[in-house]
């Protein structure tokens, strides 16, 4: 395995690493990013080369202030690990009879990524940059393509968006594309699985507690197991880490401080 310090480099310059959980638990491998670094490229490669399903796990605080709640209670949550899957979202900007994409309208509210900075939301909805809140758009087709909410741009918008501090709940419609998990506090100290690896790499990182996750899937369909997570690894130029390394880690810094 890298080390966890050579993984949390990776995950602040926005590159995607792969982290395994334990044997005996799901026994599988995600690819994992900074959500508030997701670009069109890295979803792209994400949905290609994870085919599991691509989640956000985020801290409730931030779940809460999107009304995100979960999707089954945790108490009567009957998944074996309890994942704990919130409904589901979408950019509302993607959604057909609010927005229709040929149609003129009115720009309601534009999310800022943490650099306050409009222009990549402006380019991946190929807004024209002179354009703010409160003024009318008429989408180009030609440059937005379909805007279902699944194309790998329409993803990382909605990942950004979710990201991002100053996001509002009417931001987003419900149910879309992207799956939001809850982090447990506490981390992987508490909980052992990939929700909250992600997200205390993103903190470790020094980046928004929130981040990307997407199983990784063999070329047959099954669960990828480590000796062909290397080889992909290999492949891809990324580095693997384990939640147990993770543990480790995190224990020794909470000793030193
Ligand atoms: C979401 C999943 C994955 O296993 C994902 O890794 C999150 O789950 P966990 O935190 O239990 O590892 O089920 O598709
Ligand atoms: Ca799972
Ligand atoms: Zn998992």
């Amino acid at each position: 395995f890298s080390s966890i310090p050579e993984a949390i480099e990776d995950i602040r310059q926005g590159k995607i690493v792969i982290v395994v959980d334990d044997e005996d638990r799901e026994n599988e491998g995600d690819l994992i990013m900074a959500a508030s670094l997701a670009t069109p490229e890295a979803m792209a490669f994400i949905v290609k080369h994870g085919s599991g399903i691509v989640c956000v796990s985020m801290k409730g605080e931030d779940l809460d202030r999107l009304q995100l709640p979960l999707m089954v209670t945790q108490k009567e949550n009957e998944e074996k690990l309890c994942t704990a899957f919130t409904v589901t979202v979408i950019l509302e900007f993607f959604v057909a009879g609010k927005f229709l994409p040929t149609r003129e309208t009115q720009i309601r509210s534009l999310p800022t990524n943490n650099f306050n900075d409009f222009s990549s939301f402006h380019s991946l909805l190929a807004i024209p940059s002179e354009l703010g809140c409160g003024d009318s758009y008429a989408p180009d087709d030609a440059k937005l393509g379909t805007t279902t909410g699944v194309s790998a741009r329409d993803r990382a918008t909605t990942i950004l968006t979710l990201a991002s501090r100053s996001s509002k709940p009417e931001d987003f419609a419900r149910p879309g594309h992207i799956f939001p998990l809850k982090y447990r506090e506490g981390g992987v100290l508490k909980r052992a699985g990939h929700t909250e690896a992600s997200v205390d790499l993103a903190v470790l990182a020094g980046l928004d507690p929130v981040a990307v996750l997407c199983e990784i899937l063999d070329d047959d369909g099954s669960m990828a197991r480590l000796p062909r997570l290397r080889q992909f690894a290999q492949k891809e130029n990324l580095k693997v880490v384990s939640i147990a390394d993770l543990i480790r880690y995190r224990r020794k810094r909470d000793r030193l401080v």
